[in-house]
């Protein structure tokens, strides 16, 4: 099973891509797909499109603009579940020691890495930075 995983512009510009990308190969998973990409504005409120209602949607929409982010299709069982618990709660504050953002987050927005939240939305969120063609190519398998 895939997910997505963003390694976030805050994590990227800090120079910590590397270090959360063996955190998360030692947690199990398998990159299938990886692209570093500079969401245009589009791209961030589509990606986003669930959230346009809530107070912090164009903070994030800046935030998640500001810079290069890593995308990262993760292959592993029951990846979307496994992959938030290696992450840890939206707010670094409130993470479980070890996840990668209690290790490496700023704040709440500024969370340094995003990953699906369901197999719907892992479908679609893996679908909107790979097309599918090359994810069967390199082996991945939905
Ligand atoms: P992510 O897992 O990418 O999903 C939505 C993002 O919105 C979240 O991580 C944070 O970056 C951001 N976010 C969620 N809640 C808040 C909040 N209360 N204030 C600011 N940013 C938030």
């Amino acid at each position: 099973m895939l997910t997505l995983a963003i390694i976030k512009p805050d994590a990227v510009r800090a120079g910590l891509a590397g270090k959360i990308l063996a955190h998360l190969e030692a947690a199990g998973f398998a990159v299938r797909a990886a692209r570093l990409v500079k969401l245009s504005p589009a791209q961030a409120e589509a990606f986003y499109e669930v959230h346009r209602a809530r107070p912090f949607y164009r903070s994030l929409v800046t935030f998640m603009t500001s810079g290069p982010a890593l995308a990262l299709a993760l292959q592993r069982a029951d990846a979307v579940a496994q992959l938030r618990k290696v992450i840890g709660a939206t707010d670094p504050a409130d993470a479980e020691p070890g996840t990668v953002r209690k290790l490496y987050a700023e704040s709440k927005e500024q969370n340094a890495i995003h990953a699906s939240d369901s197999a719907e939305t892992a479908a679609r969120e893996v679908a909107f930075f790979f097309p599918e063609a090359e994810l069967r190519e390199l082996g991945g398998s939905r």
